[in-house]
């Protein structure tokens, strides 16, 4: 097993490793190591569908704002989740962001439900009138943050969201001490599957990707171990949510470290 060579230092708020090879189009090759991904962003698009059908019957617009779009992999289930959803997608990271822009710019149902905005979450959020959300969407991007950010961030939601809107996040959350060793080794078993793929592209030929298969499973690694220092369980995360005046709080399936968690603002 590998050690945390970051110890307990906090990660930067905002930093530059989706610029890197983690980043853009490549960011969807994680798919070949999580066989849950797609499950996992779909318990999102699922709860809200749900929220939306149960709460949302006379409204012609239901507006969604979301933090850290990526390549749009969220986004597209919280557009399928209603035809009446307008989504804000705001993302810091501009290689990123042109992915999604040119992803659902071009598509005829999508573009004009969907905008992409270049900001930190927080300063966007602190932008917006307060109660002008019916629903905050995020999956794998809170988990990014230090854990006062995540905070402050979270208290920001609970202001810009109207009374009785849902908070919806997909994320790392630990079970407790063992149970996180336990989801983390999970996690970097997963990554083994590039060096599968790695070998699958020697085969082919094609030295460069298989290359480039091994660099992200290092690439992949290091990041999971730096996301590590900003741990949180479901347990502190269900204290924020009585603190910040959230109820109605539901945790869905989980896959090793992540878990989809819904909250109504109060
Ligand atoms: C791991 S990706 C998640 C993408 C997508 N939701 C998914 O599940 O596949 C996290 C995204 O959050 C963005 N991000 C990180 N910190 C942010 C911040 N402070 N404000 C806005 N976006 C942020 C990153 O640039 C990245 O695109």
């Amino acid at each position: 097993m590998l050690t945390n060579p970051n110890g307990k230092e906090e990660n930067p708020v905002a930093d530059a490793r989706f610029a890197e090879s983690l980043g853009g189009e490549e960011y969807d090759d994680l798919l070949l190591a999580l066989d849950f991904y797609q499950e996992f962003q779909e318990e999102s698009g699922k709860a809200l569908a749900q929220y939306i059908k149960e709460h949302c019957a006379g409204q012609v617009e239901v507006k969604v704002l979301e933090a850290g779009p990526g390549t749009g992999i969220t986004t597209l289930q919280i557009l399928k989740a209603d035809p009446r959803v307008k989504v804000v997608s705001v993302d810091n990271e501009s290689k990123m962001l042109e992915v999604v822009k040119s992803k659902f710019g071009g598509s005829e149902e999508y573009k004009d439900r969907s905008e992409f905005v270049l900001a930190d979450i927080l300063e966007y959020l602190e932008s917006c009138p307060d109660g002008s959300f019916d629903a905050f969407v995020s999956v794998y991007t809170l988990h990014n943050f230090t854990p006062d950010f995540r905070k402050k961030v979270i208290s920001v939601i609970a202001r810009k969201l109207k009374s009785g809107g849902i908070f919806i996040n997909g994320d790392k959350y630990s079970r407790d001490v063992k149970g996180h060793k336990q989801d983390l080794d999970g996690e970097f078993r997963n990554y083994e599957k590039f060096d599968s793929e790695a070998a699958k592209a020697e085969e082919a030929g094609d030295i460069g990707r298989a290359e480039h298969f091994r660099q992200i499973k290092e690439d992949w690694t290091k990041h999971t171990w730096e996301d590590d220092v900003n741990q949180i369980t479901v347990e502190e995360q269900d204290e924020m949510f009585r603190e910040l005046g959230f109820k109605d709080v539901n945790w869905l399936k989980r896959f090793d470290l992540v878990i989809t968690v819904t909250a109504i603002k109060e």
